[in-house]
């Protein structure tokens, strides 16, 4: 499967999608990756990997978010696009976008959702007094942090834990939460059953 790789930033998930794609046997293949701002680290990374960027950035974009995303669906499209995959992508997207890529989307979310949607999760968590942190893979629906969760990986929260702290234990499962989702999609081993996204053959 064609994979496109939404990002913003420092592109960490962007990575763990690379270097499980690197595998042969692996069945999805990264031939996009596409940014809204200009410059982000994430966009070294696929250089480096040596897989096609494009930036658009949002700044200035006539015509509104429709249009933005009118714009990256054109540059999916063009790719050959199967599965995109949003890796700390800071934006919100319409509803028709969301639409046209039902069931072929996922995001990866640094909470344990349907807790802390939304920024700041780690601190939301700090502040709520959990025991439990983590992250989640879901399947993207118009809601934000929204839609049918497919992985999902648990960290203790520590007494002493700052927010910086907790965000490292947590990024490190998402480096490997990501990855599975991805494998899963690929292999089309998802059914979605209202809110339940259902596993064949595995113990999710
Ligand atoms: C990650 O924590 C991800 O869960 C969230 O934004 C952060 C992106 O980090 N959506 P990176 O750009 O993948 O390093």
């Amino acid at each position: 499967k064609r994979v496109g790789v939404l990002v913003s930033g420092r592109g960490s998930n962007l990575q763990a999608l690379l270097d499980a794609c690197a595998d042969p046997a692996f069945p999805a293949e990264i031939v996009l990756v596409l940014s809204n701002v200009p410059g982000a680290y994430a966009l070294e990374r696929a250089e480096q990997a040596k897989v096609a960027t494009v930036t658009i950035s949002h700044k200035g974009f006539p015509g509104g978010r429709e249009a933005f995303d009118a714009a990256m669906d054109v540059e999916l499209r063009k790719a050959g696009v199967d599965i995109v995959c949003l890796a700390g992508f800071m934006r919100l997207l319409s509803p028709g976008f969301v639409q046209s890529w039902a069931g072929r989307m996922i995001n990866i979310h640094p909470s344990l959702l349907p807790s802390f949607k939304g920024l700041h999760t780690h601190a939301q968590a700090l502040a709520a007094g959990v025991k439990l942190h983590g992250c989640t893979v879901h399947l993207v629906t118009p809601d934000l942090d929204d839609g049918p969760i497919l992985v999902q990986a648990a960290v203790p929260v520590l007494a002493d834990d700052s927010e910086e702290s907790l965000a490292a234990r947590v990024l490190e499962q998402e480096h490997k939460a990501y990855p599975l989702a991805l494998r899963l999609i690929a292999e089309g081993k998802v059914a979605v059953d209202g809110n339940r996204a259902k596993v064949e053959a595995s113990g999710f």
